[in-house]
């Protein structure tokens, strides 16, 4: 079986972090783009991770470039192309800047792999969604945003340290937009099975993590159940905005959002995420 293709676009830290991920666990074949400030950068970090592969022991091919024709026929795109936040700067500050970026990227994505299924991971992520749905036209089945997985991996990191068990025994869920207003569910957390009573830079190995586990739902076909942002009409009373719920994914990307039987807090708090998003996608220039 051929493996798959998978493009990864911005060679910064979670870029390659996530490129390195993707060759370790085999997941496919790896472009790595960038047009860098430095002539040969994502070619050289390129070859440095295949360079890592017979230590590892995985095959997948990787390769770097700076124009999109080597990523053409993608299945998967990965898109982390922006500028990450600075100390005292909000991810809603990137607003328009990275809007900018993720629409140039996104038209160079559609035009070369107009069947592939993208998951943005540029901030703020929930408005840079619909920049990549509005801008390639693809269907919201094949346009996902990775910050669920990750906003839930901290959740789950800190429960694990608190109480001093195995992060595999915590699971959790976090819902909402990516910021201020994420919705963090201990309801639905659960220690070993047992549900909680628990009332200068970015960060790049959590979130390249998070990516890795989506890339693989989809390439494995998992149908697995993972927080991810996703354009709602009408799920959770919320209309045309991308916010994170839990989403099955699986070959064709997003399978389906799955409902979940909320408390009315819950509703409102996750409505209130969805209308800071809105708010914030309309200010979109
Ligand atoms: C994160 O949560 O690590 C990313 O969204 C990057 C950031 O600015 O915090």
């Amino acid at each position: 079986m051929a493996r798959k293709k998978i493009t990864v676009v911005g060679a910064g830290f979670v870029g390659s972090t996530c490129a390195q991920r993707l060759a370790e666990l085999e997941l496919g074949d790896i472009v790595l783009i960038d047009i860098p400030q430095t002539e040969g950068m994502p070619a050289g970090k390129a070859l440095d991770i295949l360079e890592s592969g017979p230590v590892y022991g995985y095959d997948s091919k990787i390769v770097g470039a700076t124009s999109y024709e080597p990523s053409a026929g993608s299945d998967i795109v990965v898109i982390t192309a922006g500028i990450p936040r600075k100390p005292g700067m909000s991810r809603d500050d990137l607003l328009n800047t990275n809007a900018k970026i993720v629409k140039d990227v996104t038209e160079q994505v559609a035009r070369t792999s107009p069947n592939s299924i993208l998951i943005v991971v540029s901030n703020p992520l929930d408005a840079m969604c619909l920049v990549a749905l509005k801008t390639s036209g693809f269907p919201k089945h094949r346009v996902i945003g990775m910050a669920g997985v990750l906003d839930s991996a901290r959740m789950r990191a800190f429960i694990a340290e608190a109480l001093n068990v195995s992060v595999e025994n915590v699971h959790a869920m976090v819902l909402g937009g990516h910021g201020d207003t994420m919705v963090p569910l201990p309801r639905f957390s659960t220690v070993a099975g047992i549900p909680m009573l628990l009332k200068t830079g970015s960060a790049y190995y959590a979130p390249s993590a998070s990516v890795a586990e989506m890339v693989e739902a989809i390439v494995k076909d998992k149908n697995k159940v993972l927080p991810c942002a996703a354009y709602l009409e009408g799920e959770y009373g919320i209309d045309k905005v991308f916010v994170g719920v839990p989403c099955k994914l699986g070959a064709r990307g997003l399978v389906e959002i799955l409902q979940l039987n909320l408390a009315v807090e819950e509703r409102i708090e996750l409505q209130k995420s969805a209308s800071a998003v809105r708010e914030l996608s309309a200010l979109l220039k």
